[in-house]
């Protein structure tokens, strides 16, 4: 039985509860790490209120630069969606965070992590299987897969061991956040038919009011600069979910697959994340090889499900990022986004000094340097299984 526990931490009522039900029932000491992924939150307040729950000490972990750098940097290159329409956002987390739980777990010789997952979801997979990957010797706690305490025995739980918990009763979403977006679950959003309240959006409230074009530079597949400004991932990451989401462009409606056999209705609002995936995308059709580029497509719905599934560490998802990233070294030029009311976003132009499109050869006006000859043999060569296939149908009708 393990003895000191580090907690993926979030300073919610369900983990804040874990902190004091580990520590009651298992007789653990509960170590609470909080992972700064860019969500925002008033990190005292958490720790304090983690120490009030009984955690022997918290910890809060600045992971931003680290997260956009290491988990969503690969998965912009590799246009990574879930489904064609999720960009992982609390996916691409989890095993930053395993990463720190681990980190901590070594230094202060603990033999356990734990969450705060129910057994319903993708990331108690996503921690588990991370986990295993980084420190197989670990054990892994699931208290809320194991209480079986319904929200207002939670509730009553908290307030019985005075633990200072915010629960707004009257929002029963169930919200994630880092700098790569935001999940809104549950409550009136779990009938899929049912439109969502706009209270359930905080990125992509529309207030711009006039048009505005924004340049995206890349160097090899990664955008550094909007404008000519040069900026770190993070916070180039978050101008452009700023900008762009203040036209009410970057909402997600869906019924995805999750891993555990479930159907679910996901809302994600993500404006930063979806303009610069398009971006990129588009960037990629100037400077791609033909081959290349229709072979990464076949490869970019593998890489999403390998990291909605929990796969971050694991040997196909590396050698995939090995191709991802060779097929990088020529995606460096700008895209130009537009982006106008109500609610629009799109690329209008795109340039690169590496790109492959080549006026001469495009133009139709006269002075090109294609060779118009060259195209009647190549056709008719090219159809010719084609043609004798017909002339044979024809023969034996
Ligand atoms: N459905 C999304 C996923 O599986 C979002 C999960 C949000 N997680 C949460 N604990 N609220 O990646």
């Amino acid at each position: 039985m393990a003895k000191r526990v580090v907690l993926a931490y979030s300073g919610g009522l369900d983990t804040s509860v874990a902190v004091r039900w580990m520590t009651e029932e298992l007789g653990v000491e509960v170590i609470a790490l909080c992972a700064d992924l860019g969500q925002g939150g008033d990190w005292e307040a958490i720790k304090d209120r983690a120490a009030a729950a009984g955690a022997v000490e918290a910890i809060v972990v600045d992971a931003r630069d680290e997260f956009a750098n290491d988990f969503v940097a690969p998965a912009l290159k590799a246009n990574a969606k879930y489904e064609g329409k999720y960009p992982l956002i609390s996916s691409l987390s989890r095993p930053v965070i395993a990463k720190h739980l681990v980190a901590a777990a070594r230094a202060h010789h603990a033999d356990a992590v734990a969450h705060g997952c129910t057994g319903k979801g993708n990331d108690q997979v996503r921690f588990e299987v991370s986990t295993r990957a980084l420190a197989p010797d670990l054990e892994t706690i699931a208290p809320v897969r194991t209480w079986g305490l319904t929200r207002a025995d939670s509730i009553e739980y908290a307030e019985r061991w005075n633990i200072p918990i915010t629960v707004t009763k009257a929002s029963p979403y169930s919200i994630d956040q880092n700098l790569w977006g935001r999940t809104i679950e549950a409550g009136i959003l779990e009938d899929p038919w049912a439109q969502p309240p706009e209270e359930v959006y905080a990125l992509t409230t529309p207030t711009a009011t006039d048009p505005t074009e924004l340049v995206i530079s890349f160097e090899r597949g990664l955008p550094v600069a909007i404008d000519g400004r040069r900026m770190p991932l993070a916070a180039l990451i978050g101008e452009v979910d700023r900008i762009v989401g203040s036209y009410g462009w970057g909402r997600i409606d869906m019924v995805e697959n999750r891993r555990v056999g479930i159907k679910s209705r996901e809302i994600y609002e993500c404006p930063g994340a979806l303009a610069l995936l398009m971006a990129h995308a588009d960037l990629e059709d100037l400077t791609l090889e033909r081959d290349l580029a229709h072979e990464k497509a076949r490869l970019e719905p593998r890489y999403a499900d390998l990291v909605y599934d929990g796969l971050w560490y694991s040997p196909l998802k590396q050698a995939l990022d090995a191709f991802v990233e060779e097929s990088q070294r020529f995606v460096t030029g700008e895209v130009r986004l537009r982006c106008e009311l109500p609610g629009r976003c799109m690329v209008v132009g795109r340039r690169s000094e590496v790109g492959l499109y080549d006026y001469t050869l495009a133009t139709y006006e006269a002075a090109d340097r294609f060779r118009h000859s060259d195209a009647e043999g190549f056709v008719r060569i090219w159809g010719l299984g084609v043609a004798t296939w017909a002339a044979k149908q024809a023969n034996t009708q």
